[in-house]
């Protein structure tokens, strides 16, 4: 595009400064040889040299002797002390948004004549459109390859979700029915005049098959949340809510029916599920709320514990490969498009908010 822009002027040579709009600095992006080997390596301010100049006020300068023009900012690479004249043009993107700045230099002495200037701000025009077109697709394929992550991640996920199974079935539930074995052979083993004898190993092999009964629905209701199929997700969270209470801790529980997808309800149910669970587990905490509610722009779940709290910076550089608990949440929730903040002090209990807006963002 450079050198077309200079073949069509009959100027020397033509950069191409692109902003940088979170720094609020213009980069030499492309030259004419053999000033192309300088891209990446110049920046400017927006607002500094003619560049910078017609950056910030979105309208080209006509600059017939630069020396005398306040604006001009001499750069030695550049080597302006070869041109005499340039001409600087926005590229402007819609909403007067400048993306970046053409300058082109002459060596003879060159006032651009209106007429020129017209033509060369609408190919300035054309040359933002396919910048912008080229940074969003730049996004795309950013976004796309974090879409693959996360697909990646999920799997991986559910490995690991697959062998705690695993070994919940074999300490929670193989290991009680072999004890009941036991318990019913020396049942039937026993002197049938010993009575009391039988029906203390019956009342153990009662007990046994009661505990491995509650192991195995607790394995199940942690597979696939049923709850959520049978009686919804406000039941589900109160279903959470009481086994955590069953350990003491008084719990709190405002649930709002939600109008949400099914694999969001799962998304929300095992985050509020990992949320409680690290409540029991690191907390020590005496109370915890759990808010579902609806607002204007979505769902909004809340688990806030008054416990010991925690210094989310450190837990998130020290994040070790086997747990998976927050990163988990994080990843849960930005799957279905939800935002999650984690708040936490040590001293000042923790709490876990995410945000699932309405509509799926673009
Ligand atoms: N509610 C909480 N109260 C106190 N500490 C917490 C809480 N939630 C998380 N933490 C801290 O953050 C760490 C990481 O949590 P997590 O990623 O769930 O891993 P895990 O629970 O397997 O340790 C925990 O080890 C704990 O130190
Ligand atoms: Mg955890």
């Amino acid at each position: 595009m450079a050198a077309l822009v200079t073949d069509a002027t009959g100027t020397d040579v033509c950069f191409v400064h692109l902003v940088d709009e979170e720094r609020g600095r213009l980069t030499l992006a492309g030259a004419t040889p053999p000033f192309d080997e300088l891209a990446g390596t110049i920046e400017l301010a927006v607002g500094e040299g003619i560049a910078g100049w017609v950056a910030r006020h979105g309208v080209p300068a006509v600059v017939d002797d630069k020396w005398s023009d306040t604006r001009y900012k001499y750069i030695p690479a550049l080597r302006g002390e070869d041109f005499a004249s340039l001409v600087s043009l926005p590229m402007i993107r819609r909403a007067r948004r400048v993306v970046g700045v053409v300058n082109l230099h002459s060596r003879r002495p060159w006032t651009c004549p209106p007429e020129e200037l017209a033509v060369l701000t609408d190919v300035t025009g054309l040359l933002a459109g396919v910048v912008e077109n080229a940074r969003l697709y730049h996004r795309l394929a950013a976004r796309e390859a974090e879409l693959e992550r996360f697909a990646s991640r999920t799997i991986e996920l559910q490995e690991l979700e697959r062998r705690r199974v695993a070994a919940e079935i074999h300490d929670g539930i193989s290991q009680p029915l072999v004890s009941l074995w036991y318990r019913l052979s020396a049942a039937q083993a026993a002197n049938p005049e010993y009575p009391e004898v039988v029906a203390s190993q019956l009342t153990a092999a009662q007990e046994l098959t009661t505990a491995a009964l509650e192991e195995a629905r607790r394995t199940i209701v942690g597979l696939r949340p049923a709850v959520l199929d049978d009686l919804g997700l406000g039941a589900g969270i109160e279903s959470l809510a009481h086994s955590l209470a069953a350990g003491g801790v008084h719990v709190q529980v405002e649930v709002e029916q939600c109008e949400l997808a099914p694999h969001v309800e799962t998304a929300i149910f095992r985050i509020t599920q990992e949320s409680l669970q690290n409540v029991a587990k690191h907390a020590e905490a005496t109370h915890v709320r759990v808010e579902l509610s609806t607002t204007a722009g979505g769902a909004r779940l809340v688990v806030a514990d008054d416990g010991a709290g925690f210094d989310p910076e450190r837990i998130g550089s020290e994040r070790r490969a086997d747990s998976f608990g927050l990163a988990g949440i994080h990843e849960r929730a930005a799957l279905v498009g939800a935002t999650v903040r984690i708040a936490s002090r040590p001293g000042e209990g923790t709490t876990v908010s995410v945000f699932v807006p309405r509509e799926p963002r673009s």
